[in-house]
């Protein structure tokens, strides 16, 4: 939640001083850099802001650094409000600035609480994502001293405090990078989540940050730096970035990156280079990322599986470096998630006990740690994270470390925090996504978890190697068969679009469909605010029907006929019992099936795969059903409303 950008640099041949008082730690400086500082910090960090709203759209606000001291501006609403703003009052260039993108945690979504917030009579201007726990006992300490507050922000506490710091280092005599010091002195005394960025006007070609719990990832150029909360914050401009560690400071000049702990000892990071491009993160063409990345599902699956088995046809798993003796002891695979990443997580548990006959739980991340779980040594804890930002599901991993548990992460997002602090890491290969309901990560993450659960079979030898390469030749097909999918949903997208005056739409399913039905449910909840619940269809007459009246739409994902001829004739009773009472249905079925349509008011038909791979496949007609439906109510599918990609905060 809340988008972050930070920007430096230098005109070509400007040379500016270098930090003092600050750790020599210049293990990423580029002293080759004397062509860099191509750039102005408004642009680069209302670029990075236009790649960050995703994050949060409740306000924007930048400042830079001018001739005349820092000059800041800020609007309620969406980054365009921010942008008409600009072109009514313009800033000067600047080499120096911050931005950020808000979802509002303490304060409504206005102009005053929107950030950047300034402190030291003007002359410092701070960003913040996360919560300051402890703001309230700050606030009354810095009353006490004289300070005002214009805002309801814990936010405008954050910076007061970093201006009184400062103000008493300067006071006191100190020198050098005092903002850096002042950073690491504010950062002892808050609580909470944060990344902080500040600027100050005694110091121009200087940023700071601060962070605990709340993303930051450094971009590395050539006589400019760049701070961002992932790296579409600066993807335009670099493709070399630095993961950090918790608990750091890091501070950018034109040509320096210094890493520091709150205490001002030399801290580390870690390079990595980001292998999309920032194409990868435009709509290429499409309405919506939504739409777009709905359409990226086949790559997105297929880069996923690419070069995971060796010239003898076992399968591997590179990142897994986790011991194997440790992986063959596991008792119990504990999945934590929440969201759409959960039902990913409920989706594999079929597969995974199926394969490895290993118990396996699938828990919201955000319940698991508050009733006292049993996780021990051999506990497998695979934490699903297409962020890798995700509070909850962070806390969680951190726990179950501590009771002594392995973890695995699945994540989409290089250099984020969950990885970091995992065991081991899979990633998915889904590439940037951008649109706040999640599509494309969710059928990363289902094969991701495929294939652990595969290696597992294979390292414990519960499935043969042509067991395990029958199953990888099928997913090896899903590609193809969700372009199938694609290329003929109208049908499906009309039905979406005719059904936007519907007040709720239900959704069945069972075995595998049952969490393909929760996230269709969710799909329609997020984007089209209307009642959507998604239910397990033998639980029907266990209370749900009740639900049912004449017109009820209802979306039933149907097992396959073929392979599940038990399980798809109880289905089919269940729709029975549901038309009895009224229900329209529209029921997503393997090609063939044409049994269904004596019992359904519309079908739309998916290939055939086997059972386990069916959720690669029915999740997508559901999500195209809620795309259409909520951009035929007019609203936005990108940003809805109240929501923010990241969730980083608990
Ligand atoms: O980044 P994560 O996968 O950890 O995010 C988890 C959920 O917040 C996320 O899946 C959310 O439910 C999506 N908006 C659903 O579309």
């Amino acid at each position: 939640m809340c988008g972050i950008v930070g920007y430096v640099g230098r005109e070509r041949g400007q040379v500016l001083s270098t930090l003092e008082n600050v750790p020599p730690a210049v293990e990423f400086a580029d002293s080759s850099a004397d062509e860099g500082g191509r750039h102005g910090a408004l642009d680069v960090v209302m670029e990075g802001l236009r790649r960050l709203e995703y994050r949060g759209y409740d306000s924007a606000g930048v400042a830079v650094l001018t001739p005349s001291g820092i000059e800041s501006r800020k609007k309620a609403g969406k980054l365009t409000n921010l942008v008409q703003e600009l072109a009514a009052e313009p800033l000067p260039r600047s080499l120096t600035g911050i931005g950020h993108t808000r979802w509002a945690t303490h304060g409504g979504p206005t102009d005053q609480n929107a950030h950047p917030h300034l402190a030291d009579q003007g002359r410092l201007a701070l960003i913040h994502n996360g919560i300051i726990e402890n703001y309230a006992e700050l606030k009354a300490e810095l009353l006490a001293e004289g300070l005002t507050f214009i805002s309801d922000t814990d936010t405008e506490v954050a910076a007061g405090l970093l201006g009184v710091i400062y103000r008493g280092l300067k006071d006191g005599g100190a020198k050098g990078d005092v903002l850096t010091l002042a950073m690491q002195q504010a950062c002892q005394r808050l609580e909470g989540a944060f990344t902080l960025l500040a600027i100050h006007e005694d110091q121009p070609g200087v940023v700071t940050a601060g962070r605990r719990n709340s993303p930051l990832v450094v971009g590395l150029g050539d006589g400019e730096n760049f701070l961002g909360s992932d790296v579409s914050g600066f993807i335009d401009f670099t493709r070399r970035a630095v993961e950090l560690g918790q608990d750091q400071i890091v501070t950018i000049t034109p040509d320096d990156v210094v890493i520091t702990d709150f205490f001002g000892n030399p801290a580390e990071g870690t390079e990595f280079h980001v292998n999309w491009d920032a194409a990868a993160a435009e709509k290429g063409g499409y309405d919506s990322f939504m739409e777009k990345e709905i359409h990226d599902q086949p790559d997105a699956v297929g880069q996923t599986l690419l070069g995971r088995s060796d010239i003898k046809g076992n399968l591997v798993l590179d990142e897994l470096r986790i011991d194997e003796s440790i992986l063959r002891s596991v008792d119990k695979i504990v999945v934590l998630a929440c969201g759409t990443s959960a039902y990913a997580g409920q989706v594999a548990k079929y597969a995974i006990e199926h394969w490895c006959r290993i118990p396996t739980e699938v828990e919201l991340s955000h319940e698991f740690r508050y009733r006292d779980p049993i996780v021990n040594e051999k506990t497998l804890v695979v934490a699903i994270s297409q962020s890798g930002e995700t509070m909850d599901t962070l806390m969680a991993v951190r726990y179950a470390r501590e009771q002594g548990a392995k973890v695995v992460a699945i994540c989409n997002t290089n250099g984020s925090t969950i990885p970091r602090e995992s065991d081991a890491v899979l990633y998915t290969h889904a590439g940037p996504e951008i649109a706040v309901a999640s599509t494309k990560a969710f059928l990363a993450q289902i094969t991701a978890a495929y294939l652990l659960g595969l290696y597992l079979a294979q390292l414990r030898g519960n499935k043969f190697r042509d067991e395990i390469a029958t199953v990888m030749e099928d997913l090896t097909e899903i590609p193809a068969k969700i372009q199938t999918v694609l290329d003929n949903a109208d049908k499906i997208k009309q039905l979406g679009a005719d059904m936007s005056e519907a007040k709720s739409v239900l959704f069945l399913g069972r075995h595998v469909g049952f969490p393909v039905a929760m996230e269709g449910a969710l799909k329609l909840k997020e984007l089209a605010y209307i009642h959507a619940e998604g239910f397990a269809a033998g639980e029907l007459k266990h209370g749900p029907i009740a639900l049912i009246e004449e017109g009820q739409p209802v979306v039933v994902v149907m097992p396959s006929s073929s392979a599940r001829n038990s399980l798809h004739a109880k289905v089919v009773s269940n729709v029975q019992e549901i038309r009895a009472r009224g229900a329209v249905t529209i029921v997503i079925a393997e090609e063939g099936d044409t049994s269904v349509e004596a019992y359904s008011e519309h079908v739309f038909y998916v290939p055939a795969t086997p059972t386990l791979l069916a959720p690669l496949l029915t999740t997508v007609p559901l999500q195209i059903f809620a795309l259409a439906l909520a951009s035929a109510k007019g609203y936005d599918v990108d940003q809805p409303r109240n929501l923010a990609k990241s969730v980083t905060v608990e």
